[in-house]
């Protein structure tokens, strides 16, 4: 496997179709207390298999500064990462899929080494990114990069996110 940098202008018209299937999904709950909060997620199995299928641009106005690298075994690419855009010492992973063929191989975790690396040299404290409660096979990925839960929007999708198990959550990892 190889990973290779990509040129912007080479991707400017990719439509990326980010798919995934869930068995499980972490229940959250925030209840208003006298003396604050509490708030819980617990992993629960879906009744039927979630399926998740999204097509998006894969750059966009609002990824800004971004490095792209894909990963490619004997040619072909099998997945890729889009990182980037320092704000207050924090570098976002916008994007990260490895395509079915080539899942579970390491290459996941050789793209996010290669963001890691970089975000290091640039002097910044941490990774982060965002993720979802019904992304059960993500959340195991980004915990076993060394990711932590870090933060969570109720309702940054739709105002019925909490029903349908898709809580956005955003995850960290401090690099110093
Ligand atoms: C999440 C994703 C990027 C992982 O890529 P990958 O190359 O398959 O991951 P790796 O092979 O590097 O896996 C590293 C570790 O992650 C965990 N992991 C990966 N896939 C897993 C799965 N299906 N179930 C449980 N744990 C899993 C394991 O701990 C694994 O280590 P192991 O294989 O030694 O047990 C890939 O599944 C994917 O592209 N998913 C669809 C797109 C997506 O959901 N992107 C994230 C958007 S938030």
């Amino acid at each position: 496997m190889i990973l290779k940098k990509v040129n912007h202008k080479e991707l400017e018209d990719r439509i990326v179709t980010f798919e995934y299937e869930s068995n499980y999904y972490y229940d959250i709950e925030v209840r208003k207390e006298t003396d604050g909060w509490k708030i819980s997620l617990k992993l629960k199995r879906f009744k039927e298999p979630f399926r998740k299928v999204h097509m998006e641009k894969l750059i966009d106005y609002y990824k800004k500064d971004t490095l792209i690298y894909v990963a490619e075994v004997d040619g072909k690419e099998a997945g890729i990462i889009q990182f980037g855009g320092i704000w207050d010492g924090s570098v976002r992973i916008w994007d990260i899929y490895v395509w079915k063929e080539f899942k579970r191989m390491g290459i996941g975790t050789a793209l996010m080494r290669k963001a890691e690396e970089i975000a290091s040299s640039w002097g910044a404290r941490r990774l982060v990114l965002e993720t979802q409660t019904s992304n059960y096979v993500a959340i195991k990925f980004y915990e076993s990069c060394g990711f932590q839960l870090c933060g969570f929007d109720l309702s940054s999708y739709s105002n019925t996110d909490v029903e349908k198990h898709e809580v956005r959550l955003e995850m960290e990892k401090k690099l110093r």
